[in-house]
């Protein structure tokens, strides 16, 4: 019998639960299906569909809209007991396994989104087994590294500060610590890597060469998931390298926009409130933000996980008649943390967390290692123990 453990490097989950992994798409398609369904897309590409944000706009298009979908990954199968591959590999198969139990097509497509390779053999896919054109492309993608798919170089992404370097606390979610760690500024390399990275580049690219390819459908939307957060966050995100990647997600809105405009199409940007994802946790200082923010949160009924916040986005605002955008023209569901209320109380909690209180019930933390956790099948809701063993694992297909 195979045993799983939840093996975490600083902020790195490293282990996996594959079962968990299962129970958790199984209880985020339960979410979606206790709301109902809502008139929605019908064929989704999803580029980034195996965790978090993109995994739960799978579910809540498939399972919400009956939307057939296409997910393109960057996961990893077993090999061995040690090595039982990642989580995003068995939410594939599950979402996958699920979707098909009802006549959906869900195709995955585990391989670098980021090549020209890739985005051709899901065009060929489209064109040939799909059975129809797409009308809502979702790009959630979160990566730390690129290879820019004409000149072979390679890039990186650097979260760090601009101009100044900063301090402030985090939490090391491995050892259970609350520390002072000062982020650095970052290099004109850094900057420019971070924006090659986790800007609109690789966007534009996916939207040129479906457009090109004659697979999007008149009036197709295209979504793209973004971050602005306040001034709590500011020094280390909306205004650190990261935030200038955001920018740049903007700037690729209007030039898509513009390139789908023949075909009725539109470019979205969507504003999503701040939630605990393997890209999150990386973020330094943002932990700390995330469980002043839970608990304010949780206290007033507006904390949401993923498939709450994905789920509220296409059903009542984009796809129902909740849309609140701002003057630039991009979706705002984060307009729930932006309360300043919300924010008020958020800010005056922060300030009191120290060394020996942040794990109290003062705040949230408790609330983000389950959180955590769950991303790699560990503490799942509704989970039972059942025996699997690794033959069994590397014969499950995606
Ligand atoms: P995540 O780490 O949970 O998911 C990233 C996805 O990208 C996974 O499906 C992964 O397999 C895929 N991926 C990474 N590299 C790839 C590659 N080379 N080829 C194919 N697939 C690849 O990330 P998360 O947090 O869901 O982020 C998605 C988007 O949402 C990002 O743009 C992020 O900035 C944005 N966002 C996140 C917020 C947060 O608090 N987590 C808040 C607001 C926006």
């Amino acid at each position: 019998m195979l045993e799983f453990k939840q093996n975490i490097r600083g902020n790195v989950a490293l282990g996996v639960n594959p079962l968990g992994c299962k129970q958790e798409v199984l209880n985020e398609i339960d979410y979606v299906k206790n709301k109902g369904t809502f008139a929605g897309p019908k064929k989704v590409l999803i580029i980034g569909a195996s965790s978090s944000y993109g995994l739960a706009t799978r579910i809540s298009l498939a399972f919400g809209a009956g939307a057939d979908t296409i997910g393109v990954s960057f996961e990893k199968g077993p090999k061995n007991e040690r090595n039982l591959g990642t989580a995003g590999w068995y939410n594939n198969i599950a979402f996958r396994e699920a979707a098909e139990k009802e006549g959906l097509i869900a195709k995955n497509f585990v391989q670098d989104a980021f090549s020209h390779e890739s985005k051709q053999e899901v065009i060929e896919y489209i064109k040939n087994e799909f059975g129809g054109k797409v009308d809502l492309v979702v790009y959630s993608l979160a990566s730390g590294r690129r290879t820019d798919p004409d000149t072979g170089e390679t890039y990186t992404s650097a979260i760090k500060a601009l101009g100044e370097p900063v301090v402030g606390p985090n939490i090391n979610m491995q050892n259970q610590d609350f520390y002072i760690e000062t982020l650095e500024p970052a290099t004109e390399e850094e900057i420019a890597g971070t924006l090659k990275v986790m800007g609109g580049e690789d966007w534009q690219l996916w939207m040129e060469a479906l457009k090109e390819a004659d697979v999007l459908a008149d009036g197709v939307l295209t979504t793209n998931y973004s971050y602005l957060g306040t001034e709590l966050n500011r020094p280390y995100y909306g205004g650190g390298t990261l935030g200038l990647a955001k920018a740049d997600c903007d700037e690729k809105a209007k030039t898509i926009n513009a390139l789908l405009a023949d075909i009725n199409g539109k470019a979205q940007i969507v504003v999503a409130t701040a939630v605990t994802t393997k890209a999150s946790s990386v973020i330094p200082f943002f932990p700390v933000y995330c469980i002043g923010l839970y608990k304010v949160m949780t206290e007033k009924g507006t904390h949401e996980t993923p498939i709450m916040h994905i789920d509220r986005i296409y059903r009542d605002m984009v796809y129902g008649t909740k849309a609140e955008y701002d003057e630039a023209g991009r979706l705002r569901p984060d307009s729930w943390e932006l309360d300043s209320d919300t924010q008020a109380k958020t800010k005056a909690l922060i300030e009191q967390l120290n060394k020996e209180n942040f794990n109290t019930d003062m705040a949230a933390y408790d609330l983000l290692y389950k959180e955590f956790s769950v991303l790699s099948g560990f503490m799942v809701d509704n989970y039972v123990e059942q025996d699997v063993t690794i033959e069994e694992l590397k014969a499950l297909e995606y």
